[in-house]
């Protein structure tokens, strides 16, 4: 390297700085000079560095990778990247906790998210899932609510059992996902020692406009592993950011984390006719019903350089989708096709969709243009309405010619879902699962957690939701309470 190589210390305009370590003052000690604009600019910018960390799953871990297609499934979706066996599509995905800030520990009993981006040559597709098939609730409507039980009470600035309990016992559709959230799934060892699901229910649409319902599934190659609830509890203290690490060092040694990925089939006609609503995303379908039929590979094998840059900055939304893949009429989803990009333009701001994370890796042609922070060309010179008469991009019907339209009639109406069974069969079959040592866990870890529940009343009435699901379930918990239940 030359003299003249030699890097420089810089303000953001490139202008040299004159010393790094003594601020600009009148003699000795002397006053500082407002005039040290190296100075002036450097608190500034500390100042600023934070961005909102996000609502929910504000800790998180992100590595990049490919999916590759490993089973021809022409036959169900016309997706450009899922169109020839072998084709690899760059990817990137981020794991999460859901309820803790940013700082929280990776061990929590919490879902972990599993958010999937796929760079494909149609724009980007966003699966944006959590390691669970369930979720606590089916309508976009009470999950405010719901998150707000999981933070901290709005008094006192604590996590509030009470709380968490009082909507859980009052919301029974939240058993099935609660009683595996307090298995020892609640908690993963590492993220790449845990299942992903797609949880929704998408459409997928062939090249001959026919469609199909589609559940995803992402089997880790490494098998699952979970801390025992001591060992979490431990590892909070001991190690706070083990799954975070993890990641990365399996993938500095040189390693890859990989999951198979299947998805369960459902024709369109049968949908009316299951055993319960199929877009009801408490509920999962039966593996005997719709089987898993294997799709591809998702692999992760390269570190981010930059965190910020590349995981908080990243912005992942079920909205992105590409032709040859729909949505459901699952409550859940539809209400998350609103809130993630409104989130993302808060938290990362309004061209978030530009920075190297979030771009495509296909150009973006339309007419939106400005905004803050807006830092590539603007669109230079080219025409920012239509119609236009000077050759600006137009839409692309041929995309969606003859696709499957879905048929929805009837008065607008606040419905709740009809249930064809209960909200107690699945968990109740859950349980019956589970051999004796993870019944065991079960039980203690439900015990543990509402032990510190105040009031008898919101405890009593949760006890009469396992007893619902399984009378010896709710035995056993009462039991380790001390308490008793019946139906
Ligand atoms: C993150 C809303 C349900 C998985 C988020 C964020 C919001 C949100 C606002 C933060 C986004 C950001 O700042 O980047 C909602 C709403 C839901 C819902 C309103 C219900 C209507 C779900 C469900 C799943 C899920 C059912 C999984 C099946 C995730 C994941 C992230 C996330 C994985 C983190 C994405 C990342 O890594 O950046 N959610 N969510 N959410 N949500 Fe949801």
């Amino acid at each position: 390297m030359t003299e003249q190589d030699k890097r420089f210390l810089t303000t953001d305009f490139g202008i040299p700085a004159p010393d790094n370590t003594n601020s600009l003052t009148v003699g000795y000690p002397g006053p500082t000079l407002l005039e040290d604009f190296h100075l002036v600019e450097k608190l500034a910018h500390f100042n600023r560095e934070r961005i909102p960390e996000r609502i929910v799953h504000a800790k998180g871990a992100g590595a990049h990778g490919y999916f590759e297609v490993t089973h021809d499934v022409s036959q169900y979706t016309k997706a450009a990247f899922l169109n020839t066996v072998g084709k690899q599509t760059p990817a990137f995905v981020r794991f999460s906790t859901v309820g803790g800030e940013k700082g929280s520990a990776d061990s929590a009993r919490d879902p972990r998210g599993f958010a999937i981006k796929f760079y494909t040559e149609e724009g980007n597709y966003d699966l944006v899932g959590n390691n669970t098939p369930v979720f606590f609730l089916r309508d976009a409507i009470k999950f405010p609510d719901f998150i707000h039980t999981q933070k901290r009470n709005p008094q006192t600035n604590a996590k509030d059992p009470d709380a968490f309990w009082d909507f859980i016992s009052l919301t029974p559709e939240a058993l099935h996902q609660v009683t595996i959230l307090f298995s020892s799934r609640g908690t993963p060892k590492t993220y790449r020692h845990m299942d992903g699901f797609g949880s929704h229910t998408f459409k997928w649409i062939n090249a001959e406009g026919k469609a199909v319902w589609v559940k995803y599934h992402f089997k880790t190659e490494a098998g699952i592993e979970n801390w025992t609830d001591a060992e979490a509890t431990h590892m909070a203290g001991a190690n706070p950011d083990f799954a975070t690490l993890d990641l990365f060092e399996h993938i500095e040694n040189g390693k890859e984390a990989a999951w198979t990925c299947s998805v369960q089939i459902m024709p369109v006609e049968e949908a009316a006719k299951y055993r319960f609503d199929p877009f009801d995303v408490t509920k999962v379908w039966l593996h005997s019903d719709y089987p898993l039929i294997p799709i591809g590979r998702l692999v992760l094998n390269r570190n981010p350089e930059n965190y910020f840059a590349e995981v908080e900055q990243a912005a992942f939304a079920p909205t992105n989708i590409v032709p040859g893949i729909g949505f459901s009429p699952d409550k859940m989803l539809q209400g998350r096709i609103f809130a993630y990009p409104d989130a993302h333009r808060y938290r990362v701001g309004t061209n978030y969709a530009h920075l190297p994370i979030n771009r495509p890796q296909v150009e973006i042609n339309n007419y939106r243009r400005d905004g803050a922070m807006r830092f590539d060309g603007n669109g230079g010179a080219t025409p920012n309405y239509q119609p236009n008469s000077f050759d600006g991009p137009n839409a692309a019907p041929e995309f969606y010619r003859g696709d499957h339209q879905d048929a929805f009639s009837g008065n607008a109406e606040r419905l709740a879902y009809e249930l064809k069974d209960d909200d107690f069969a699945q968990p109740g079959a859950l349980y019956r699962l589970m051999s004796e040592e993870e019944k065991t866990h079960l039980v203690n870890n439900l015990v543990g957690h509402m032990r510190n529940v105040k009031s008898k009343e919101i405890v009593e009435r949760q006890l009469k939701h396992f007893f619902r699901a399984d009378p010896e379930y709710g035995q056993r918990v009462a039991a380790g309470l001390g308490l008793e239940v019946t139906a």
